[in-house]
């Protein structure tokens, strides 16, 4: 019995770690984009710029993805509005932050 659960929790991990991978290898970006960030750059809640709105993005995308990656970590006040540190999400890595700054970037310009 005791091995039969073992057996079967082994598998299940490696199942949701193979699907982790999986997404990850995707768009590394994309998932951390898609949870964290969408919510406000998908329809420009609280006035995002929205996810490929070239006009709105140019003038950011021109700062360079160091300062739009600083920016999102510590929290930015801009013309339109403010963005809370790591859009709210203290949780997030730096560098899951930087990777969603690439893929907003990527699919913006
Ligand atoms: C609660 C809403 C909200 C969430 C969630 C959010 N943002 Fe933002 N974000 C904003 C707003 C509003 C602005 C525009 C602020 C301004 O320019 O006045 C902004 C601006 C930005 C900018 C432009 C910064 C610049 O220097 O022009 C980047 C890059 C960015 N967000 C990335 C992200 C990333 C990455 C995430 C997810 C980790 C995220 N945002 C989550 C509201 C949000």
């Amino acid at each position: 019995m005791s091995r039969f659960m073992s057996a079967a929790l082994c598998a299940l991990f490696v199942f949701s770690m193979t699907t982790a991978n999986a997404s990850a290898a995707d768009a590394p970006g994309k998932a951390v984009y898609d949870i964290n960030c969408s919510t406000c750059h998908k329809d420009g809640v609280m006035n995002a710029p929205k996810l490929g709105d070239k006009a709105a993005w140019a003038p950011r995308i021109k700062q360079g993805i160091a300062v739009l990656t600083k920016n999102s970590i510590t929290g930015f006040k801009g013309k339109v509005g403010m963005m809370m540190a790591k859009g709210g999400h203290p949780n997030l890595t730096d560098a899951q932050v930087k990777s969603a700054v690439e893929y907003i970037v990527l699919q913006s310009k």
